[in-house]
């Protein structure tokens, strides 16, 4: 594609002025318009936001008939499926904040919608680019593990749990498992390369959200904020998978891969550099400490780990609408994560280990 790359914002909330942060450092990219439910949003975020040539809108719909190349999705996980599956129908190519949605159905839908269209539908995992995972993918995937039988994986905050729209089942969908969960179980199953989920047997629980003493909102606190599921997966691997927004320990433990041949353990290191250990005759690796500025082939000067990945995700979202490319994380393969966290609803729900069913895309 010549010329500029013409984006909508879909939700102008938080996260949608990282994506707009982002944009505006891309001298190919122009964002033609923004919407928002809540009348008058649009025009102020792009008043803040700088958006000078941007159109404003209150219903996506409306944003759809622009002549756009792509729309960023930036909604609450609810909103999700409605507005993707307009942008895919209507021709746009989609970056979709995480979780990929609310339900399994959802996801299908909106994946097998960018397949009949044609068009781009990429899930916004920005550790995808964190050259520490990029590692642990390259080292899972180069074979040196041997058969990697046993994965254990999820994020445990101490202290770390949202309110507002993350706390409401009819608009979140789940709590800490699609919040932080979706991002663990990414890294883990994408070092796998996605294998199919096929049974899991999960427990969760909201001791801390459902109390006064723990949470403001206490009494609108509907989802879970802890969950632990042994996930089966597909050529025999099993997967331990914990995750948690309030608890009363430091850690639920260190991410490990363990193979036939090795085991490479990646422990928890707070807010600083991950350590890794790989063990088993093939020596040891440390994960990157410099990963400021890892990426030399960024047009923008060395900025904030979190700044980087988040505008080498969206920068990546523009490379594949501009040339032409296949999503960089497909809809279709994240799928399997949203059927792991329906599993893991499904399963803690009625107390007993559930198969997981994936239609055709
Ligand atoms: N990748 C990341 O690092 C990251 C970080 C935070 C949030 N998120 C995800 O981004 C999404 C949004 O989170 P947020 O914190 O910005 O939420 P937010 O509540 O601050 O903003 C969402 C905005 O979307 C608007 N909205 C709702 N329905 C809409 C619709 N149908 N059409 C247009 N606008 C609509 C709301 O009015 C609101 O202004 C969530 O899915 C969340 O999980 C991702």
């Amino acid at each position: 594609m010549a010329g500029t790359v013409r984006i909508g914002i879909i939700g102008t909330g938080g996260i949608a002025r990282a994506h707009v942060n982002a944009y505006k450092q891309m001298p190919d990219v122009e964002i033609l318009g923004v919407c928002d439910v809540i009348p008058g949003k649009s025009e102020a975020f792009a008043r803040d936001a700088g958006l000078t040539g941007a159109r404003t809108f209150d219903d996506h719909r409306s944003m759809l008939e622009l002549d756009l190349d792509g729309v960023s999705v930036c909604t609450p996980n609810v909103a999700h499926h409605r507005t993707a599956v307009d942008a895919l129908q209507a021709g746009k190519n989609v970056l979709v904040e995480k979780p990929m949605a609310v339900t399994l159905e959802q996801a299908v839908e909106m994946a097998r919608t960018a397949k009949s269209a044609g068009r781009i539908l990429t899930i916004g995992f920005q550790p995808r680019y964190d050259p520490n995972m990029r590692l642990v993918k390259s080292v899972v995937q180069s074979g040196k593990l041997g058969k990697v039988y046993y994965v254990e994986a999820g994020g445990g905050r101490r202290r770390g749990m949202p309110g507002g729209t993350f706390i409401r089942k009819d608009l979140a969908g789940a709590g800490a498992m699609a919040d932080i969960g979706c991002y663990s179980l990414d890294m883990a199953l994408n070092a796998l390369d996605y294998p199919k989920p096929l049974t899991v047997s999960a427990y969760t629980s909201n001791h801390f959200g459902s109390s006064p003493t723990y949470h403001r909102e206490a009494d609108r606190f509907e989802v879970e904020d802890f969950g632990v599921a042994l996930v089966r997966l597909e050529g025999g691997t099993v997967l331990n998978f914990k995750i948690s927004w309030a608890m009363h320990m430091d850690t639920l433990g260190a991410t490990m891969f363990l193979g036939t041949d090795a085991g490479l353990k990646i422990t928890p290191a707070g807010t600083g550099p991950w350590s890794g250990v790989w063990d088993g005759g093939v020596g040891s690796i440390t994960l990157f400490h410099d990963i400021l500025g890892h990426n030399t082939s960024s047009p923008i000067p060395v900025q904030s780990h979190h700044v980087q990945i988040f505008f080498e995700k969206v920068r990546d979202f523009v490379n594949a609408v501009r040339d032409g490319k296949p999503a960089p994380i497909p809809g279709e393969q994240i799928v399997r994560n949203q059927a792991v966290i329906d599993g893991i609803l499904r399963s803690a729900a009625e107390g007993r280990e559930v198969a997981i069913e994936i239609p055709e895309i």
